[in-house]
């Protein structure tokens, strides 16, 4: 006897589809599970049996073949124990009444198996029902928790299953499972509500103007001062003025979150920009993803928001090597001997750090205590491509009485928020039938067309470049910024003073950096 039942698996955080097909045969009972299952796979034996006994079915006394294809994709995970469960039940004809019925052709089934038949939550559920949705699948059996992360894909009918004993009912017609409507709204409730707003950030108006600037064109920035001057504060305020995630980058996000099975589940939808802020600790497969099964690492739960390293130089040199290509790619592929996967990682890098260990050199007021020898190692923990790939260098200075303590209104976010969206729209006008996103990812070869410069600013371009020994890689960054800043000013062509503030976002690499070499 012969049954199948179509299932999804996943890869990266794209899923394809899988055919759980199973065979009984008379002969010594077995339970068998090939095509390439991972040890997840192979326990759901264990589940399936006691699931179906527990439910008060028989376990059929015969040698069960199940095979999961293609045989050829390697499969983790435990989501097909629900489609192995089905498909035992239908090949051993017990999961209809009457011997006409058939399980639905465009119908397919994902979930995990408790041993007494409950359905759990599994990951990746979003990227199943976009993949089942684009296969011609109409109808998805997930289990209950995952149920509202499937239903914002519209077209499918998205059935809640939490114990397998509703399967029956609901095949035999007793009690139908009623499929979740489709329910774009969670994208939009509560979004762009953050707790940290920049107006409790006193002073600063330098460091916050270049948090602007970043925000604006979607700069990486880093920022280097004294402990206690706010970096950290100025840092997670980035989010806050963002411009709103749009639909799409609200899919991507969530989908990322799915696969690492890290959603809310009173609000399984990630509707705002993610800021992820890894402890400096953090392994280098924590950052960019991986291991044996592999997983997103903290680069691509910051997908379209922001990576933030507090205490930079503090983090593993190897953590921060392999940074490198992610920041550039946006993306990041993670080989293993039976795999390669992808995970997209478009963020804004943000990094903040000491001037040295003690962390008061430069200060005004107090003295620094390292020597020379402890401040270079300190500095060139950095390495200077990973520095290059940081768009804005900013000196954070510690804050004046005056400042703290003052009645000074400072801005909101909201209304830093207006400016950066504006500039935002200008340059989606200018990237319109491009893939580009913003001014920090114009590719080398149309940077001429797009920021066109005044003839003095080229003047003055050329000879900072000279008297600063800038490389092409900095040349194209400063460029980049000051087409931000000429955007933020609502200028087509790029003056003098734009490429003049740009470049004071570039003078901390000689003042800490290359005097250190
Ligand atoms: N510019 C500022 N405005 C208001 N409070 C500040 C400012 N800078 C520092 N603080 C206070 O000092 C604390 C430490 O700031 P933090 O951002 O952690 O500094 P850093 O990261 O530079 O060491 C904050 O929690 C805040 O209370
Ligand atoms: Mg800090």
């Amino acid at each position: 006897m012969y049954s199948c039942v179509k299932s999804y698996g996943i890869g990266g955080i794209d899923a394809y589809a899988v055919t759980v097909e199973v065979t009984l045969n008379r002969a010594i009972p077995s339970f068998d599970i090939v095509g390439l299952p991972d040890a997840a796979i192979k326990e759901s034996r264990l589940r399936v049996q006691s699931a179906i006994t527990h439910a008060g079915y028989e376990m059929p006394v015969a040698k069960i073949t199940v095979n999961l294809a293609p045989a050829s994709q390697k499969k983790s995970g435990p989501v097909f124990d629900l489609p192995i469960f089905l498909a035992v039940m239908a090949a051993s004809e017990q999961l209809f009444h009457s011997y006409d019925q058939a399980l639905p052709e465009d119908a397919a089934f994902v979930g995990e198996l408790s041993l007494s038949g409950a359905v759990r939550p599994v990951n990746g559920v979003l990227s199943m029902a976009i993949q089942a949705k684009q296969d011609g699948i109409t109808s998805l059996f997930v289990p209950a928790q995952n149920a509202k992360e499937a239903s914002i894909v519209e077209g499918l009918d998205v059935y809640p299953v939490s114990d397998v004993s509703e399967l029956f009912s609901h095949f035999n017609g007793q009690a139908p499972i009623q499929p979740l409507p489709f329910d774009p709204t969670m994208i939009l409730e509560g979004s762009n509500h953050f707790d940290a707003d920049l107006s409790q950030v006193r002073g600063q108006s330098f460091a916050k103007r270049a948090l602007e600037i970043a925000a604006a064109g979607g700069h990486n920035l880093l920022l280097l001062g004294p402990p206690g001057t706010g970096k950290s504060m100025l840092a997670k305020r980035l989010p806050s003025i963002l411009p709103r995630l749009s639909f799409m980058e609200a899919i991507e996000t969530t989908r990322i979150y799915s696969v690492a099975g890290l959603l809310p589940p009173d609000h399984p939808i990630m509707n705002s920009r993610p800021f992820r802020s890894p402890h400096h600790t953090v392994s280098p497969v924590g950052l960019t993803g991986g291991g044996s099964n592999p997983m997103p690492g903290e680069i691509s739960l910051a997908h379209n928001g922001v990576l933030f390293l507090d205490e930079l130089p503090e983090f593993q040199r190897q953590a921060l090597e392999v940074l490198r290509q992610p920041i550039e790619d946006n993306q990041v592929t993670i080989s293993r001997a039976s795999s390669r996967v992808t995970y997209p990682c478009s963020m804004m890098f943000v990094a903040a750090m000491n001037p040295c260990p003690c962390g008061y050199r430069g200060h005004p007021q107090i003295a620094c205590t390292c020597s020379e020898a402890a401040v270079h190692k300190y500095i060139s923990r950095v390495s200077g491509p990973l520095l290059d790939r940081i768009d804005l260098h900013v000196e954070v200075a510690p804050v004046a009485f005056e400042e703290l303590s003052g009645e000074s209104r400072e801005e909101t976010s909201a209304q830093v928020r207006q400016r950066v969206e504006a500039a935002r729209r200008i340059q989606e006008e200018r990237f319109a039938g491009t893939a580009i996103t913003c001014n920090a990812r114009i590719p080398a070869g149309t940077l001429n067309q797009m920021c066109p410069l005044e003839d003095s600013a080229l003047e003055f371009l050329r000879r900072s470049f000279e008297g600063l020994g800038m490389t092409a890689r900095t040349y194209d960054r400063v460029v980049k910024v000051a087409r931000t800043i000429a955007d933020l000013d609502g200028s087509d062509i790029i003056r003098k003073s734009h490429i003049a503030e740009a470049l004071a976002y570039r003078t901390l690499d000689q003042k800490y950096w290359y005097e250190n070499r």
